[in-house]
């Protein structure tokens, strides 16, 4: 773990690595920033994810880019600037940077004299990529230090960005190369995404989302199911690489949702459900030709704010304002929960995870520690499961 000490000419990607770990956030992975619809025109758009302030926008070719929104000349947010469709100019002092690799193109203060070599100065820049209708942006970790600079660039303005190495490609060792896809069965289907924002740190939204214990207190509802018919059930869970699944099934019987399906088709009702670092939980459920898939991610906003992202597709016969209204109440009875449990969480209380219930949450706790600790020593990452594994609880 890096100290004071150690910081130097890359001090400060070593000082990110501390502030990384501390807010207990995962790097080196893809986040949904934005929908790709909120990008309109030359205009920008602020983010926030990771604590890592974004300034979001759209060359006039229709390439996304992400920014750090401060200009690496003296901080102000690059959002309060102009943006001609490539070029970003920063409102302060008229820097301009490249979009696409946040290099540094022109600065109007230098005179004829002037030996500063402009094209090595950059602005911090995320790689980023549209898929199903989101801007993803790419958080690449501490442990990418940025290109060391060995000229005449030594005066503050012109240091590299703390996430300079996002545009050297050699340096984004560990990009998955792309972020992940909403999984789809056929080539009609009808999609709808819904947002909300969690009072709490992204660990407690993630453990919520894979918690199978509240659904008979939280989700009540007459259309879903009642206390009533809570029942003992047993799951079967497999390791999957960073994650689990809870293996292929014939869902809960007493879910009306899924009686109905059986009876259109006449064939099986089978689900998946999977949970893979950093954040995503995604589910199928196929019936003959007819099917469901939805891709549910909690991004960490600030280590007080997350955001839950859901994402579904499905040729099954429900109209897109039935299901909507449906999985609003849903993530609404979430969202009203977790507003409730961070009251709690504000005094620290000491909590329980309990077996078997919670031990997805514990598996997650272990995935994340794991990842870290094989990043840290360069070493394989290890498991928490050592194969597939029942679990019984009662929801
Ligand atoms: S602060 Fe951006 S150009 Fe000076
Ligand atoms: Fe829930």
């Amino acid at each position: 773990m890096a100290t004071d000490e150690n910081i130097g000419d890359d001090g400060q990607a070593t000082q990110k690595l501390d502030r990384a770990s501390d807010a207990g956030f995962l790097w080196n992975f893809w986040y949904p920033a934005a929908r790709s619809v909120e990008i309109r025109g030359r205009n920008l758009l602020k983010a926030m994810l990771l604590e890592v302030p974004l300034v979001l926008g759209r060359t006039d070719g229709g390439r996304a880019f992400a920014m750090r929104d401060a200009c690496p000349h003296r901080g102000i947010p690059l959002s309060y600037g102009k943006f001609d469709g490539k070029n970003l100019q920063c409102s302060y002092h008229g820097w301009k940077f490249d979009g696409c690799s946040g290099q540094c193109v022109e600065i109007p203060s230098l005179s004829s004299q002037d030996k500063l070599k402009v094209e090595r100065i950059f602005a911090g820049h995320y790689p980023c990529v549209e898929s199903d209708g989101y801007v993803w942006v790419y958080f690449p970790g501490g442990e990418l230090r940025a290109p060391a600079i060995t000229d005449d660039l030594r005066d503050p303005g012109s240091r590299p960005p703390e996430n300079a190495a996002a545009e050297a490609p050699s340096l984004v060792r560990n990009t998955a190369a792309e972020p992940p896809r909403l999984a789809t069965f056929s080539n009609r289907y009808k999609s709808t995404h819904l947002s909300c924002d969690l009072p709490s740190h992204v660990d407690q939204g993630i453990i919520g989302l894979m918690d199978p214990a509240h659904g008979p207190f939280v989700h009540q509802s007459w259309f879903w199911r009642s206390q009533k018919s809570m029942h003992e059930k047993a799951k079967q869970f497999e390791p999957i690489p960073n994650g689990f699944r809870m293996s292929t099934h014939s869902p809960s019987s007493n879910s009306a949702p899924y009686q109905m399906l059986k009876k259109l088709t006449g064939a099986p009702v089978t689900t998946t459900i999977d949970f893979v670092l950093p954040n995503m939980r995604t589910e199928e459920i196929r019936s003959g030709k007819l099917w469901f898939s939805s891709l549910t991610t909690v991004t960490p906003v600030r280590r007080d704010v997350s955001r839950i992202d859901f994402l579904a597709a499905w040729n099954v016969p429900l109209p897109i304002t039935v299901f909507r209204t449906f999985a609003k109440t849903f993530l609404r009875q979430d969202q009203e929960t977790m507003i409730q449990q961070a009251e709690g969480l504000k005094h620290n209380p000491r909590l329980i995870l309990i077996d078997d219930a919670d031990r997805p949450a514990k598996w997650y706790f272990a995935l994340k520690a794991n990842l870290q600790e094989s990043r840290h020593t360069g070493g394989e990452m290890v498991h928490p499961m050592d194969g597939p594994t029942t679990l019984r609880w009662r929801s």
